[in-house]
């Protein structure tokens, strides 16, 4: 046990994770507070929140919940202070709070682009400035964003959301750059279809799940506990030479 203590154990760690209150982000929370980390849960709603961070005690971890809408920067910068003054700076953040808003291209408004961009790419960035620099400082630290098949390709009206999430990746790529020289893992995750709030829609018509299911090699489309320990890898020390990377954590849909 002390061997997987070492290499994957999160003890003494402070993990902050975005859209820790549903689905991917959820199950990745918990996971975290299972392997040892102290995780500070950010979203909108309390009462989601409250439900993890209940989770969290159920398994003897910690975990603490900070209300923000992350499409605001001035909440972004409110949560930084709070994250900072309140717990400390972080060992590893993961940005897995999103939406989903995707009309065909031709009637997408101005409104939908400004608000998915500054939710799905800007926190994101914000939060890597803030926190990166000082995970430098200190010679050690996690950031791991979740992206999207659609970064890599077109599929359903990737609009905006699909340049939100391959700008991530290239966010990904440029903090890994800047800081894993100086211990700071920098990696991205690309799940498949899952299935959370955010793809009730989809999972709401059984042909559409049947036809993504069947494209995937391990037969099923994914759960957020997959998500699990493929975050605790990613957290981790076990992942001290893996940067700059996207793992695509989706049963091989990516590969067919
Ligand atoms: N599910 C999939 O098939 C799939 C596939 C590829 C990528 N992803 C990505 O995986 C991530 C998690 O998605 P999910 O499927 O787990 O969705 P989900 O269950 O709907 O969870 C989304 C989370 O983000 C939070 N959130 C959304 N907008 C926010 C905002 N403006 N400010 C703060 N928090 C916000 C939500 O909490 P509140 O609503 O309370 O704020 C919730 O905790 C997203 O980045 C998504 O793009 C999902």
């Amino acid at each position: 046990m002390s061997y997987l203590n070492e290499v994957f154990g999160l003890r003494g760690r402070t993990a902050v994770v975005t859209g820790g209150s549903s689905g991917i982000g959820r199950a990745m929370a918990v996971a975290l507070g299972r392997a040892g980390a102290r995780v500070l849960v950010v979203a909108r709603r309390e009462a989601p929140m409250a439900e993890v961070v209940a989770e969290l005690r159920g398994y003897g971890a910690v975990g603490h919940a900070i209300s923000a809408d992350l499409a605001d920067r001035a909440a972004v910068a409110a949560v930084i202070d709070k994250i900072i003054c309140g717990y400390g700076e972080p060992d590893v953040l993961i940005n897995s709070a999103g939406v989903n808003r995707r009309p065909p291209l031709d009637e997408l408004t101005e409104d939908d682009w400004d608000v998915t961009l500054a939710a799905n790419l800007t926190a994101p960035f914000l939060l890597g400035q803030a926190f990166g620099p000082r995970m430098a400082a200190r010679g050690w630290g996690r950031i791991i964003n979740v992206v999207s098949q659609q970064a890599f390709r077109a599929y359903g009206n990737s609009g905006a959301y699909g340049a939100a999430k391959a700008g991530l990746v290239g966010l990904t790529r440029s903090q890994a750059e800047a800081w894993s020289r100086h211990g700071v893992c920098c990696n991205a995750i690309a799940p498949g279809v899952v299935h959370t709030p955010l793809t009730e829609p989809v999972f709401a018509d059984p042909a559409t799940v049947a036809r993504h299911a069947a494209r995937t090699m391990i037969g099923r489309n994914g759960v957020p506990q997959d998500f699990g320990a493929c975050a605790i890898f990613l957290a981790s020390n076990a992942a001290v030479a893996v940067t700059g990377q996207t793992l695509f954590v989706d049963g091989g849909y990516s590969a067919t």
